[in-house]
């Protein structure tokens, strides 16, 4: 089993076109092949960005996609227009999106079978509330966010991320503990593993996210079930993303 290790920069609602000329210019020619890099600016850069980054092995995701084809659905992005601007990846089902625009788990299941259907991967975003962790219900949290996927006979597990993102831990300088986040991974897969067979858990990438930053980068990526990183904050300070880029670079797991 090999898992090439996978490091996401999602700049949720942040950057301008300078911040894209920068970036474009760090990474215009990264060729490392012991990382895979996946910037998730928001949808108005991705074709720019795609474009300026062909001769780079840095790959250009959205941050959304709609549940529609296409429409009346006044400010959707849809997934053909998503692979028209060659976008390789999608987030879907961030916290941000559950908590603030009230995306369900139904919807989640949507943009999954839609990203797959244009050939674009879908990573899929779980985590628990504190609120949850403290009345010790993350792990049925989660597997009831992961089955509400997994379980569809439409998706198509070989093509498909999961990122394990504590609610708490987002923006808020909190991170899970390395065993806390590697307890969870485990779980993950062993969920992957019943379900959709232990050659696909196996081979299916774990990102984990929040507060992921350059001095606990290493500690995290070095645990077993742990397949990469969805970086915020620290993606939109280039130096911080290339350390963390590094860290996944060299990580020896434990
Ligand atoms: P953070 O965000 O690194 O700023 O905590 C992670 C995420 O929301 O994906």
């Amino acid at each position: 089993m090999k898992r090439t290790p996978l490091i996401a920069g999602n700049w949720k609602m942040n950057g301008s076109s300078i911040f894209v000329e920068e970036v474009v210019s760090t990474f215009s020619s990264f060729n490392d092949q012991h990382v895979d890099v996946v910037i998730f600016p928001p949808f108005v850069y991705v074709e720019t960005m795609k474009k300026l980054l062909s001769n780079s092995l840095v790959k250009v995701g959205a941050q959304n996609i709609s549940t529609f084809s296409e429409g009346a659905y006044t400010g959707e992005i849809s997934g053909s227009m998503l692979k028209e601007c060659q976008c390789d990846y999608v987030v879907v089902g961030h916290s941000e999106r559950r908590v603030l625009f009230h995306e369900s788990d139904q919807e989640c299941l949507q943009k999954v079978i839609m990203a797959q259907t244009h050939g674009i991967i879908p990573i899929l975003c779980v985590g628990e509330s504190l609120k949850e962790r403290e009345h010790e219900q993350a792990f049925s949290v989660i597997e009831q966010q992961l089955m509400a996927v997994i379980s569809d006979s439409r998706v198509n597990s070989q093509q498909l991320m999961i990122a394990y993102e504590p609610v708490w831990a987002i923006g808020t300088g909190k991170t899970a503990t390395p065993a806390m986040a590697q307890d969870m991974h485990h779980f993950i897969r062993s969920l992957l593993s019943t379900h959709l067979g232990q050659d696909t858990a196996q081979n299916t990438r774990i990102l984990y996210g929040g507060s992921v930053k350059s001095d606990n980068a290493s500690m995290l990526l070095a645990q077993k079930d742990i397949d990469g990183a969805l970086v915020g904050g620290a993606s939109l300070v280039i130096e911080s993303f290339t350390d963390i880029i590094r860290a996944a670079s060299s990580v020896k797991r434990v």
